[in-house]
């Protein structure tokens, strides 16, 4: 295939990129990109992408993109053979759990995330021990054996609802501390908290937040809920990442900033010429461990492939599931 003949066949994909890939980058992609979308008919495979993949993976080879939530949800529908999973570790577990019978590839297997390692299943039983009867709401950012060990999950998309849902005056929710903080401030129940932190939210303060608006007057500030709580209440919105697309969508603010990953505003600033997007942000090493080449060998080599002991992934599933039945 020649590089010329690749670029001709590729350049409808770049059009809808052009505005965060410069063209000198386009030829790196664009002979991964072909070979991706063949690989996926070959092996009957779909590409689940979380929104903070970089926009060639998001809006050239992904067939779904979205939340924790929404790739959750997805992941149960797929038909195809094969799920890979461009995003970290536990997303791709999760896929498995709802899915059994498909082969889920992570093209990193190295792909984690600070809040999934900051607890273990036997922190998890000593909570419980500590606190008899206080059922256990885990965020999804976590690994299966300490779902196994929760009662219910939650993202940051529905985490007041499943906390609500409950109807019990106190819950554990473990391991995000900002977000079950952030969370505590929206209700009456009385939330526990665990010590872990997004390594990337955790680094935004409440002083940046203030130079922005000083800064930029009239800007739109929105911030995730792994975000410290004296973040959140200086921003103007929080949510999931697919909450702060959906507020874009519908509010179009002039002028915004998204107080999360980078490549959430690459990818959304797709959608939305108007707005001008302020960039501060800040990078998950893991989620940018995700690279077209590893997404091109994980479909070549059929790796990694993700596996969980049946046993516990039928109890990890359970929490999963009790939270997909919160509407
Ligand atoms: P969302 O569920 O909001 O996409 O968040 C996932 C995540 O890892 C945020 O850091
Ligand atoms: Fe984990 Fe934070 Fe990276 Fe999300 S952004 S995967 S919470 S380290």
């Amino acid at each position: 295939m020649s590089a010329a003949t690749t670029l001709e066949r590729t350049a409808p994909l770049y059009e809808k990129v052009r505005s965060v890939i410069p063209p000198m980058e386009w030829p790196v992609f664009a002979d991964d990109i072909e070979a991706i979308l063949a690989l996926k008919k070959q092996r009957d495979a779909v590409i689940l992408a979380h929104n903070y993949m970089t926009p060639e993976i998001f809006h050239c080879v992904a067939d779904i993109v979205g939340d924790s939530l929404a790739l959750a949800r997805e992941a149960m529908k797929v038909d195809a053979k094969v799920i890979v999973l461009a995003g970290v570790h536990f997303m791709a577990e999760t896929a498995k759990m709802l899915n059994p019978s498909k082969t889920v590839l992570i093209p990193d297997v190295e792909a984690g995330c600070s809040l999934a390692a900051s607890i273990t299943a036997a922190d998890v039983r000593l909570m419980r021990g500590r606190y008899p009867g206080v059922p256990i709401v885990t965020y999804v950012n976590s690994t299966a054996d300490v779902k196994a060990e929760s009662d219910i999950c939650c993202t940051s998309g529905n985490a007041l609802k499943v906390v609500e849902s409950l109807g019990v005056p106190a819950v554990i929710m473990l391991p995000d501390e900002f977000l079950a903080q952030n969370i505590a401030a929206q209700t009456k129940v009385k939330i526990i908290a665990w010590a872990g932190h997004c390594e990337v939210h955790e680094r935004f303060t409440a002083a940046e937040v203030r130079a922005l608006r000083a800064d930029h007057p009239g800007v739109t500030i929105l911030a995730h809920p792994e975000c410290p709580p004296e973040v959140v209440a200086e921003a103007d919105y929080a949510g999931s990442t697919a909450d702060m697309s959906a507020f874009v969508g519908r509010e179009k603010p002039r002028r915004v900033v998204l107080l999360t990953e980078c490549s959430m505003a690459d990818n959304i600033s797709v959608h939305h010429p108007d707005v001008d997007f302020v960039r501060p942000c800040n990078l998950c090493p893991h989620m940018k461990r995700i690279t077209l080449p590893k997404i091109r060998r994980a479909l070549e080599t059929m790796t990694h492939e993700v596996t969980i002991d049946p046993t516990l992934a039928e109890r990890a599933r359970l929490t999963v599931e009790r939270m997909l039945a919160v509407r």
